[in-house]
C-alpha cells in the first residue's frame, strides 16, 4: 500500500511517502523553495518524495491530507451563533476550509501528466488524529498514553489519546477559542517576536528571568485540576477579530492575537528592534512557567486517565524542550517519544500512518530511530559540483580542497575543531524537522567560551541570548547530564552537572542546561565518529551541533552548503568524502 502524506496550506508545508508500512521519504517545503515555514501546496517535496522512492503518482493508492475542514462542523456552527464573530473571522474559516478543498486541483494542475493516470482516493485526516498518530505509530511502545498540543488544527488545540496496538482512543479535547499554544503564541508575539514559529526563541530567553508574573500569567489562562484549561478572552481577539493570516505561497504571517488587556495588565508591548529589558526576561520566564502548570496537569491527568508509563507527544507544543526535559520530573511518565518533526510539518507523516492502520492487520512500524529521510547526494554529484565552482578553481590557493579516505575526513575534521576552527559537516540524507542532526550541521568545540561569539560573528548573526545545542556520545550522557535519557532527535532540555558546566560553557544555557542530542553508532555512525575522535583528542566527547544555515532553512543540496561556506566566514567544509578548507 503506498501512501502519500500530507501538510498543506499550512505552515511548514511538508510531503512524505509511506510504503508497506515503511517510510520512503519525508522533507519540508521550505528547504526546496528556501523560504523558511513556507506555506501552500508542496510541490517539490511531494516530487522529491516520488523520485526517491521511484514510484510514479499513478502508484499511489492514497493521498492523505492532515486536515479535515468536516471535523467539528457542529462546533463551528455553534461559536458562531452564540459568540457572533465579526465578519473578516467568518471569512477567514471559509477561505481555510476552500484551501483545503481544492487540493486534487492543485495535484492536476501541478501533476496534469501523472493525474491522468491516478486512480488513487484523497482523504481528509483530522489534524490531531494525524498529529497523535505520527507520535505514536512511531514509537515503538505496544501501548502509550498519546497528546497532541499546539495553536490549533480543525477546531481543536489538544487532544489526548490511548494508543494500544493499532488503534487510538481519543480521551479529551480542547475546542477553539481556546489554546495553549495560541497562549504561548500571543506573548511572544507582545515580546517582540512577530515571526511565524518565534515562540523557541521566547523559550530560550525564559531562562535569562524570574517568574515575576506567574499570578498574572494565572489569570490569562486558566485551569480546572481536571486537564482542561481556557483562556480568559478578554487578552485576545483570535475568537473575535480573526488573525490576520496569511498560509498560501510563501512564508506564513499571522496578524496578533493579544488585546490591550494584555498591556494593561503587564505593560507595553516590545517592538522587534527595542532592547530586551529584565521585565521583557521576566515575562518570558514566567510565561513558560505558566505553559509547564497547564502542561503538566494536562499529563498528570492522562496519566491517572490511562496508567500508561509511555508517553507519545507531539504537535507544535512538544517542540518546547525544556518542559520535555522535565517530564521525568514532574509527570510519572517514565518513557517519552517525540518524532522529529513534532510540529505540523510532522502531520504529513501522521496522515499517511493513521490511514496506514485503518487496517488492523498492518503491522506496526518499529520505533524511529533515524531522522534522515530527506534527499541524499552522491560523491560524484559533489565532484561535479565542485568541478563547475569557479570560485573554487580560480581562486584555488585561497582553497585546499581534498579527498579523503573517511577515517582521515574524521581525524582532519575533528583537529581542525579542536583548534577551533568553524565547520560544515553535510553528509548523508537531509534531516526530517527543524533540527540538524550531523547531516546538514555546523560542528565546532564547545569548550570555548568565546565559541558562541564567534559562531555568531563568522555565520549565525543571532540573538545573543540563544543558546547552542550539544550533540553527545550516547554512553557519555550521565557523565554531563543530570539524566540518563536517550534524545536521539534533540527535543529535551536537561540540567548539566554542575562540576562539567565550566567544561562545556559553549552549549550551557545561562540556567545550566542543554538541550542534548544523544548519538550512537547505529544512527548516525559518521556523526557517532567525528565526535568519538573529538573525545578521544580532547577528553570531551561532545560537539557543539547548530544546523547549516545563515538566517534561511537549513541548506538541502550541496550548492546551498557551498553557497553558504563561500559566503560567510566558515573555516572548513566536509561535503561528502570531500574536505574544503580555506588557506
Ligand atoms: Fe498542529
Amino acid at each position: 500500500m503506498i501512501i502519500l502524506g500530507l501538510n498543506a496550506y499550512h505552515g511548514d508545508a511538508s510531503a512524505c511517502l509511506l510504503k508497506d508500512g515503511k517510510i520512503v521519504a519525508a522533507a519540508e517545503e521550505e528547504r526546496f523553495l528556501r523560504v523558511k515555514h513556507w506555506a501552500g501546496f508542496p510541490a517539490l517535496a511531494i516530487r522529491y518524495c516520488l523520485e526517491e522512492g521511484k514510484i510514479p503518482l499513478s502508484d499511489v493508492h492514497v493521498i492523505a491530507l492532515n486536515r479535515d475542514p468536516s471535523a467539528n462542523v457542529f462546533r463551528k456552527v455553534l461559536f458562531s451563533v452564540a459568540r457572533r464573530p465579526g465578519f473578516s473571522f467568518i471569512r477567514d474559516r471559509l477561505k481555510n476550509a476552500a484551501r483545503t478543498g481544492k487540493i486534487d486541483a492543485d495535484f492536476r494542475s501541478t501533476f496534469p501528466d501523472e493525474m491522468k493516470r491516478f486512480h488513487g482516493e484523497f482523504r481528509n485526516v483530522q489534524h490531531h488524529i494525524a498529529h497523535l498518530s505520527s507520535a505514536f505509530h512511531l514509537s515503538g511502545y505496544p501501548e502509550a498514553a498519546v497528546c497532541s498540543v499546539d495553536g490549533f488544527g480543525d477546531f481543536v488545540s489538544l487532544m489526548t489519546a490511548v494508543g494500544m496496538g493499532a488503534e487510538l482512543q481519543v480521551l479529551d479535547q480542547v475546542y477553539f477559542p481556546h489554546s495553549l499554544g495560541l497562549f504561548y503564541l500571543a506573548f511572544s508575539q507582545y515580546l517582540g517576536f512577530p515571526n511565524y514559529g518565534d515562540e523557541y526563541k521566547v523559550m530560550g530567553l525564559s531562562g535569562y528571568g524570574k517568574p515575576t508574573y506567574l499570578e498574572k500569567m494565572r489569570e490569562v489562562i486558566l485551569t480546572d485540576g481536571g486537564g482542561a484549561f481556557r483562556l480568559d478572552l478578554n487578552y485576545f481577539i483570535h475568537h473575535s477579530e480573526g488573525v490576520a493570516m496569511t498560509w498560501e505561497g510563501g512564508e506564513p504571517k499571522m496578524g496578533n492575537v493579544f488585546s490591550d488587556e494584555i498591556e494593561n495588565v503587564f505593560g507595553p508591548a516590545r517592538l522587534a528592534d527595542e532592547p530586551i529589558s529584565q521585565r521583557h526576561k521576566d515575562i518570558a520566564s514566567s510565561l513558560q512557567a505558566r505553559y509547564e502548570e497547564c502542561f503538566f496537569e494536562i499529563l498528570k491527568v492522562l496519566y491517572a486517565r490511562t496508567g500508561q508509563t509511555c508517553l507519545a507527544l507531539a504537535g507544535g507544543c512538544a517542540m518546547n524542550s525544556l518542559a520535555n526535559g522535565m517530564i521525568f520530573d514532574r509527570s510519572p511518565f517514565r518513557e517519552v517519544f517525540i518524532q522529529p518533526a513534532a510540529g505540523d510539518a510532522g502531520g504529513a507523516l501522521g496522515a499517511a500512518l493513521a490511514i496506514y492502520h485503518e487496517d488492523a492487520d498492518h503491522v506496526r512500524l518499529p520505533r524511529l530511530e533515524r531522522a534522515d529521510l530527506g534527499p541524499g547526494y552522491t560523491d560524484s554529484y559533489i565532484a561535479d559540483l565542485l568541478a563547475r565552482t569557479p570560485a573554487l578553481a580560480v581562486a584555488s590557493s585561497r582553497f585546499r580542497v581534498r579527498v579523503l579516505p573517511e577515517h582521515d575526513l574524521i581525524r582532519e575534521l575533528a583537529s581542525r575543531i579542536e583548534d577551533g576552527l568553524v565547520a560544515g559537516f553535510f553528509q548523508g540524507r537531509m534531516e526530517w524537522g527543524p533540527r540538524a542532526l550531523g547531516n546538514r550541521s555546523i560542528v565546532v568545540d564547545p569548550r570555548r567560551n568565546d565559541m558562541k561569539e564567534i559562531l555568531n560573528e563568522k555565520i549565525k548573526r543571532r540573538e545573543s541570548f540563544r543558546p547552542f545545542a550539544p550533540s553527545i556520545l550516547r554512553e557519555a550522557v550521565a557523565d554531563y547530564f543530570e539524566t540518563d535519557a536517550e534524545v536521539p532527535f534533540m527535543q529535551q532540555v536537561f540540567r548539566i552537572r554542575p562540576e562539567k558546566r565550566e567544561v562545556i560553557p559553549a552549549v550551557t544555557h545561562v540556567d545550566g542546561t542543554g538541550r542534548l542530542q544523544t548519538v550512537t553508532e547505529a544512527q548516525n555512525p559518521l556523526y557517532y565518529r567525528l565526535i568519538k575522535e573529538f573525545g578521544q583528542k580532547t577528553g570531551v566527547p561532545i560537539i557543539l551541533n547548530t544546523s547549516f544555515n545563515e538566517n534561511e532553512p537549513i541548506v538541502n543540496r550541496p550548492e546551498e552548503a557551498l553557497d553558504c561556506f563561500l559566503r560567510t566566514r566558515m573555516d572548513v567544509l566536509a561535503l561528502g568524502t570531500t574536505l574544503i578548507e580555506r588557506t
